[in-house]
């Protein structure tokens, strides 16, 4: 089952990207141009004064002092050009790398806390109003055009946030927190995923991060400040009393609910999200039946056990959890 994107790294959809995204061209074509001039020099080499069949076995050597000279300046003009190489590439690096800090310092930023853990993603909205922060999983909006700090920690062992369309890598290190700034210059969907292996399902451990326009971006906030959508069908009233009276809630947090479990994903609004499983299994009725039923299946090793409810349960849990958007 795949639903990444591109995950492409030399399609940059923002400016961290971009300019990694050049410096990665930049080094592409020079090392192109180096190899190139090898191989070239190499076959010279190899066919030009080729000893003739009729060579006798003893190769003469005479001494050729002009021609030592002239190999001596070659070598030496070629030991020039490559240590201005690789101050060129040296320089343009330093470059890039006070260009993605510059970010830092722009002004109306957005500060995001993003915590990874086995093996799923939470962002904490900051707000200098106390009342507007709010947590959500995996899947991670944000404006277009807005510099967004984002705070990492993680809460188990070493692992990496990398959205390969919008910035490089930066790893999560318990107890040692870290900072990335980055920009999404035009609306759309951009998978992310952990890029430091952490364990069983290191490689499931994905988010996105959904960029767009402010407006978008206002309501989606407000959404997810809200408490939990009351269930409006006897089905969904079915599933919230199964979701309330199981062991759902000692891991879960669904708001307005007595569920405030802190040990996976919150799921106040996960009816809203595209995917579940940290972006890794669609989100529909059928595959939240699947997951809850077995999560093995999707994610080997995940922390979810697997929940043995009857069919109409499992059933109605699913249809309650879709409902909450
Ligand atoms: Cu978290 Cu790999």
């Amino acid at each position: 089952m795949i639903l990444a994107n591109a995950q492409n790294a030399l399609a940059p959809a923002g400016p961290q990207a971009q300019s990694i995204g050049s410096l990665w061209w930049m080094f592409h074509w020079i090392f192109w141009a180096i190899w190139i001039a090898v191989v070239v020099c190499m076959f010279i080499a190899i066919f030009k004064n080729r000893t003739p069949q009729d060579h006798p076995l003893q190769p003469e050597v005479k001494p050729d002092p002009a021609g030592e000279k002239r190999v001596g300046v070659v070598i030496s003009i070629l030991t020039g050009i490559t240590v201005v190489i690789l101050f060129v590439l040296l320089i343009s690096d330093f470059v890039v790398g006070r260009k993605l800090f510059a970010m830092s310092k722009e002004d109306n930023q957005r500060e995001i806390k993003i915590t990874g853990q086995q093996w799923f993603w939470t962002a904490e909205y900051e707000d200098a109003t106390a009342s507007n922060i709010f947590t959500t999983a995996n899947e991670f909006h944000i404006p277009v055009g807005v510099p967004i700090k984002f705070y990492l920690t993680s809460t188990d062992v070493i692992h990496s946030f990398w959205v390969p369309e919008l910035h490089g890598k930066k790893d999560l290190i318990p107890g040692h927190d870290t900072q990335i700034w980055l920009k999404a210059d035009k609306p759309g969907r951009y998978d992310g995923q952990c890029a430091e292996f952490c364990g069983h399902q290191h490689a499931k451990m994905r988010f996105a991060i959904i960029a767009e326009d402010a407006d978008t971006f206002k309501k989606w906030c407000e959404t997810q400040r809200a408490p939990a959508r009351q269930p409006t069908t006897n089905e969904q009233i079915r599933g919230q009393q199964v979701f309330l009276n199981t062991t759902c809630i000692t891991c879960h947090t669904i708001g307005g609910t007595k569920a405030g479990g802190r040990v996976g994903p919150p799921l106040t609004h996960v009816g809203g999200n595209q995917t579940i499983a940290a972006n890794s299994v669609p989100n529909d009725e059928e595959h939240l039946r699947e997951w809850i039923n077995n999560p093995h299946q999707f994610k080997p090793g995940v922390r979810m056990p697997m929940n043995n409810l009857p069919d109409e349960d499992l059933k109605a849990l699913a249809a309650y959890l879709h409902s909450l958007e």
